[in-house]
């Protein structure tokens, strides 16, 4: 707070000087209204991830083959870029499953170099996880096989391979699993109709449209790019045949925090965080997701309206100029809506969507304490392979506390578990973050204090990770590892 009020006439001296720029020639509203036509014209139908349809085994596992491999995606219509992707060239098939149900994945890695898939979410043994330990070499199959144990969700799974993970991710390597419940709420649900997959990410191209990744003077978060791509297109548009539509947001950037909201500022409602459904929506205007993080909105439409989802002025909490310089004063067009003139109604939200216990804080056996340094070390030690960081009691409650040391915007996930915010610097989480989470968000000076319990096994050979999920800060070693054993 201080350092932003002493910099403070820096900041003005700054804004007189953009604007005596952009009072010449035609004004800002002009310029941005042309800039709109032109763009609107020159958009992509948003592709929609497919949904995999699993085989179903002897005993009724369902069965997903995944193959990572290398190819060629069209994100101009000029010239195609070198990506990687499972099953196709960029991203790859939703994998969908309902609880209880036992799934088996086979990942075959056709990568020139060895690569892993981790579940994002998913609450799985340590051996199933896919983090650094259950690497798959080249040319080799690796089968995961686990049992659905946690409320429905939108997960993701992702490369995590020790100090790789940036770039494999940045390559393509990433897609959504999402998992239902048997009794279902009368939500939006047409996979890809009026529930829409939306995986943003931020890209940058040089000019043979190849993928680079590239760091700018004063960057401390990670490599941005300038452009964003929604499920691997590029000027995305979308239509709309329902009232309401359900998007499922992820956040797969590497390192660009959104700040999610509609260009004529309507209302939407978050119906769900990283890991479940809210106990009831919450009505927001804008809302911040971090590399990593996901959430639901539903969103309501009027026939033949035009809306666009747009990212501005994330709240990275660095301060002047660093804010400015790590994507926090960034502007983005996100995404088109093109609503029909004739909609489909659709019955409005449940005022209620599930009921969620809160974990009792008294039944915590510990609380920890993990203080995240400027950006490759946690508690003043880098990621070791070899070294067990936390030893966890299968079947315990914990509290967790966060303290962002530093002065760079940071997240911190925990594999394994779905946790409760209990305070962030004290005071209760905000209604959208009340819910079950993995991912939460530290900026620069605060502490997030968490509980979450834990209940499968990951034993030396197979530990979980906890990390920031801030790609390049993750590889560098921002990450620890846990046990959770008998
Ligand atoms: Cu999204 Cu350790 O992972
Ligand atoms: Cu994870
Ligand atoms: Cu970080």
């Amino acid at each position: 707070m201080h350092r932003k009020r002493s910099l403070i006439h820096v900041r003005l001296l700054a804004i007189g000087i953009l604007s005596i720029f952009g009072s010449l020639g035609c004004s800002d509203a002009q310029r941005a209204d042309v800039a709109r036509a032109r763009e609107s014209r020159t958009r992509h139908r948003l592709s929609i991830p497919p949904l995999m349809t699993p085989e179903t085994g002897p005993d009724g596992e369902k069965i997903f083959h995944l193959t990572a491999r290398s190819g060629e995606t069209w994100f101009y219509r000029d010239q195609p870029t070198e990506t990687w992707g499972y099953n196709g060239s960029y991203l790859g098939p939703t994998l969908r499953a309902t609880r209880s149900d036992r799934v088996h994945v086979r990942v075959t890695n056709d990568l020139p170099t060895a690569t892993t898939v981790h579940w994002h979410g998913m609450s799985l043994p340590g051996s199933m996880d896919g983090g650094p330990h259950q690497t798959i070499p080249s040319g080799e199959t690796w089968e995961a096989k686990w049992r659905i144990d946690q409320p429905a969700a939108t997960l993701w799974y992702h490369p995590h391979v020790h100090r790789r993970t940036s770039e494999q991710v940045y390559r393509g390597l990433a897609g959504l699993f999402i998992i239902d419940e048997p009794r279902r709420n009368p939500l939006p649900f047409e996979y890809g109709v009026n529930d829409l997959p939306i995986i943003v990410q931020d890209r940058r191209f040089d000019d043979a449209r190849k993928l680079v990744m590239k760091r700018g003077f004063g960057n401390v978060v990670g490599p941005l790019g300038d452009e964003i791509v929604v499920n691997g297109t590029r000027l995305p548009f979308s239509e709309v045949v329902h009232t309401l539509v359900r998007l499922r947001i992820l956040n797969a950037s590497n390192s660009r925090v959104y700040r999610f909201h509609f260009d004529d500022d309507r209302k939407f409602s978050v119906i769900a965080s990283d890991s479940g459904l809210l106990r009831s929506p919450v009505l927001v205007r804008s809302l911040q997701l971090s590399p990593g993080e996901r959430a639901e909105i539903v969103v309501e439409f009027e026939a033949g309206e035009t809306t666009m989802l747009q990212s501005s002025d994330p709240d990275l909490g660095m301060g002047f100029p660093m804010e400015r310089l790590n994507g926090g004063s960034d502007r983005f067009n996100v995404l088109e809506f093109r609503a029909a003139v004739d909609l489909t109604p659709v019955s409005p939200l449940p005022s209620n969507l599930v009921t969620i216990e809160r974990i009792d804080p008294s039944q915590a056996e510990i609380e920890r304490s993990f203080v995240l340094g400027e950006f490759a070390e946690i508690n003043g030690q880098g990621m070791d392979m070899t070294r067990i960081d936390v030893s966890v009691r299968l079947g315990s409650t914990e509290i967790w506390s966060i303290e962002n040391a530093s002065d760079t915007f940071h997240n911190f996930h925990i594999h394994l578990v779905h946790f409760q915010v209990l305070e962030v610097n004290g005071s209760p989480p905000s209604g959208h973050e009340a819910g079950w989470k993995d991912t939460v968000q530290v900026p620069p000076g605060s502490t997030v204090r968490l509980i979450a319990r834990f209940d499968k096994v990951g034993t030396h050979d197979a530990p979980f990770m906890f990390h920031c999920h801030m790609l390049a800060h993750e590889d560098a070693g921002m990450m620890g590892q846990f046990t959770v054993m008998p």
